[in-house]
């Protein structure tokens, strides 16, 4: 029987443990999208993880729902990145970059006044979309999302060409391997949705044609690194950024098998409507299950006590920790300790200073007892 603790494979992907850190925007970035060079210390912090999840990191100028996120386009991001992988490496971590798009979760203030993108410019929800900004004071906000348009068709090609590059990037800066991210209503899962995608060429209609984009992203990826390091996340039942699917069993259901086929490192389940109150965990692996063979990953919301139960039925590979891994550094020692845990704090945990960074306390053991240490 598996436990928490016990080394596994995901692909190519070697992890000393089933404990994974969450994908988390702490939008720290310069103007440049280059990563925060404070970045190198909060991760390097986090590396008893088995694998750490990048924060979301966007593939193009036109993908920005957080302002002061970073990217993976440029030379310098590159570079910015390298550092903070370095450090992880150096540590004896493992590391993955989120590659991004929020296609129409955006607005014209972070994108250089352009109109965001979307498979077909459905606009009527603009309200239910998060796009954050940060103002001259400091404050990081909520901000009005704006409409967006249609894609044409080169402009899906030039997404596909976005992710390509951005891998390619992620290989120089010496990352472990990619995740898409397919997730939280952002443009892979606007593509996915029959409410947000009403397209009538090649990427609309049936789910399959749909899942169109996200199998050519696959495809463009694994021309520049082996299939078995690239994860994908999916949160079939999200309703975050208003992603509108009435059937997630019919679309995912019917795209499990080609995730079976496209034999990646793992598959990455959110929850996310546990943010809100309302898991959907139980209805969510019924879906892949004898569909999709592959290692999985899961995550939201979980407790340590519910992870360790989720991993030793197999139900699971390892288990995603967002908010708990934010919180406390040193995450895998508290659960082998049973705790106690950090809350996080309610100011820093978007953008501002180390305050809310690199502050969170570690557990120290001193003469075989438990102390935290401020
Ligand atoms: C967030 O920063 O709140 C956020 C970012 C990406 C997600 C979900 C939430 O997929």
């Amino acid at each position: 029987m598996a436990g928490l603790f016990d080394r596994t494979t995901l692909g190519d992907l070697d992890l000393a443990n089933r404990i994974v850190m969450a994908p988390m925007t702490r939008s720290r970035a310069d103007q440049r999208g280059v990563i925060n060079p404070t970045a190198s210390e909060y991760y390097a912090a986090r590396t008893s993880a088995g694998l750490i999840i990048s924060e979301g990191i966007n593939v193009g100028p036109m993908s920005n729902a957080f302002d002061h996120t970073p990217g993976l386009w440029t030379e310098e991001q590159t570079e910015g990145w390298k550092a903070v992988v370095d450090r992880i490496h150096e540590k004896g971590g493992r590391v993955v970059a989120q590659l991004w798009h929020a296609g129409r979760a955006s607005a014209r203030g972070l994108l250089s006044d352009k109109q965001p993108l979307s498979p077909s410019g459905v606009n009527d929800d603009l309200d239910r979309l998060q796009v954050w900004a940060l103002l001259a004071n400091g404050a990081y906000v909520r901000i009005a999302a704006t409409p967006s348009r249609a894609m044409t068709l080169g402009e899906v090609q030039g997404v596909v060409n976005e992710f390509r590059l951005a891998a390619a990037n992620a290989v120089r800066a010496g990352f472990d391997g990619v995740e898409i991210h397919g997730a939280n209503g952002y443009l892979i899962h606007q593509f996915l949705s029959p409410t947000i995608n009403l397209r009538t060429d090649d990427y609309g209609g049936s789910a399959e044609r749909r899942s169109r984009l996200l199998q050519e992203i696959v495809s463009a990826i694994a021309e520049v690194m082996p299939r078995s390091r690239i994860g994908l996340r999916l949160s079939p039942f999200a309703d975050y950024n208003s992603a509108r699917d009435p059937k997630p069993e019919d679309t995912y259901g019917q795209i499990a098998p080609l995730l079976q086929a496209a034999g990646l490192a793992y598959l990455h389940l959110a929850d996310t409507n546990a943010w809100t109150g309302a898991p959907d965990y139980e209805r969510m692996l019924p879906i892949f299950r004898g569909r999709y063979r592959g290692p999985l990953i899961v995550n939201a919301s979980i407790t340590p006590e519910h992870a360790a139960r989720i991993v030793s039925s197999g139900e699971a590979d390892a288990i995603a920790f967002g908010r708990l891994f934010l919180a406390n550094p040193d995450l895998p020692a508290r659960i082998r300790a049973g705790g106690p845990y950090n809350a996080p704090k309610p100011f820093g945990i978007y953008g501002g200073s180390d305050s809310g960074y690199l502050d969170y306390s570690l557990l120290e053991t001193i003469n075989g007892k438990a102390a935290a240490r401020a």
